[in-house]
């Protein structure tokens, strides 16, 4: 790129602080979003009920978790005790429930990987997805939210790398690139590795909340009214922790051999997970091990394509913020 090799210095990196967080305010949802959340899920639980009054509904991702932006869709869990249950003939069954009273695009998706009913709420003009029995995903919802109440700046941070990541198209599972929920790992394992931390790791402290979910147990501290001062030691602003995320992915990450692993508030080896070699369709080059799910990793979608185009991105972004005049624009320019 051209730019003049200027190099920003703290100073100047201080100055982008003001314009992330008047991003960041700007897609945070309004109040009356979340009534209009409410008033769908009341519908939906009273048309659920009817059909299954054992049955409990969920809300999960991006609206539950804290890191949603204003009018996104919302995701819905509908858990049905029986594990035995035939998923796509509940699915199919739901959607006839919904269809007939008045809900619009109702589809039933049978043979997605997570089979979803989907469906648009023309009072509330929300869209949303429901599921069956993704526990765990409620449950991981529950963990990234008790993160957010910690500290203030790993929402701001995820605001401004999910704004970034839709922007530059890097927020595509489909086309190898990662999940908003990858994304927000990301950050959270990044500030619990900041010199002082700005995160502690709630899943190596003593578990005050604990439930286990198809054979996984998850367990952890989250009692966090009680670390609301955690990170007041470190003084970092949104602007040199943006500025750090990029540098990190772009130049300083092991891709060779590190995961990235909330659950121990470390960087663990990928031998010490037997990640090291292709298996099936997981190839491991970015590699974010899910908190309850450990064989699980986030990065499995990467392909040797999409590595590229990711790495890239990230290095784009650390030159931007790094040499660019004006950052705060070019940053999350449409690609
Ligand atoms: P946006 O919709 O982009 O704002 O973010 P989101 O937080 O809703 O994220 P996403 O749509 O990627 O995922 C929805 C939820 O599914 C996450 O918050 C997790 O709780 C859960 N989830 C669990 N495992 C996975 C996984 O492997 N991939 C994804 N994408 N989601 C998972
Ligand atoms: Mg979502």
């Amino acid at each position: 790129r051209n730019y003049k090799r200027q190099m920003r210095c703290r100073c100047d990196i201080e100055r982008l602080n003001a314009p992330f967080l008047a991003i960041v305010e700007s897609l945070i949802p309004a109040e009356e979003e979340k009534a209009k959340q409410n008033q769908l899920l009341t519908l939906l639980e009273k048309l659920i009920c009817r059909e299954w009054p054992e049955a409990r509904l969920y809300l999960y991702g991006s609206c539950a978790n804290s890191f949603g932006f204003s009018n996104s869709d919302i995701d819905l869990c509908l858990a049905i005790g029986d594990a035995d249950i035939n998923k796509s003939e509940i699915l199919i069954k739901l959607a006839d429930i919904l269809q007939s009273d008045n809900l619009q695009n109702v589809q039933a998706l049978t043979r997605a990987r997570v089979p979803i009913v989907k469906l648009m709420d023309p009072v509330t003009g929300i869209s949303c997805d429901i599921c069956i029995n993704n526990v765990l995903a409620v449950v991981n919802t529950r963990l990234l939210r008790d993160y957010a109440r910690i500290d203030a700046r790993l929402r701001q941070l995820a605001f401004i790398v999910k704004h970034w990541a839709k922007s530059r198209g890097v927020n595509e599972t489909y086309q190898g690139t990662l999940s908003s929920y990858a994304y927000v790992l990301m950050c959270i394992h990044f500030l619990q590795q900041r010199k002082p931390a700005i995160l502690p790791c709630l899943q190596g402290m003593e578990a005050t909340y604990s439930v286990t979910i198809d054979n996984v147990e998850c367990a952890y501290f989250d009692q966090v009214e009680m670390l609301r001062d955690f990170g007041s030691r470190n003084r970092e602003t949104v602007a040199q922790l943006v500025w750090e995320f990029f540098n990190y992915w772009a130049y300083r990450h092991d891709y060779t051999d590190s995961v990235v692993s909330v659950r121990t508030g470390n960087i663990i080896s990928k031998r010490a997970k037997d990640w090291t070699r292709r298996v099936g369709n997981d190839r491991h080059l970015i590699c974010i091990e899910d908190p309850f799910e450990v064989s699980h990793d986030l990065g499995r979608v990467v392909d040797k394509y999409s590595i590229k185009v990711l790495r890239e991105e990230f290095e784009r972004a650390a030159d931007i913020l790094q040499y660019d005049p004006n950052p705060c624009v070019k940053l999350f320019e449409p690609y």
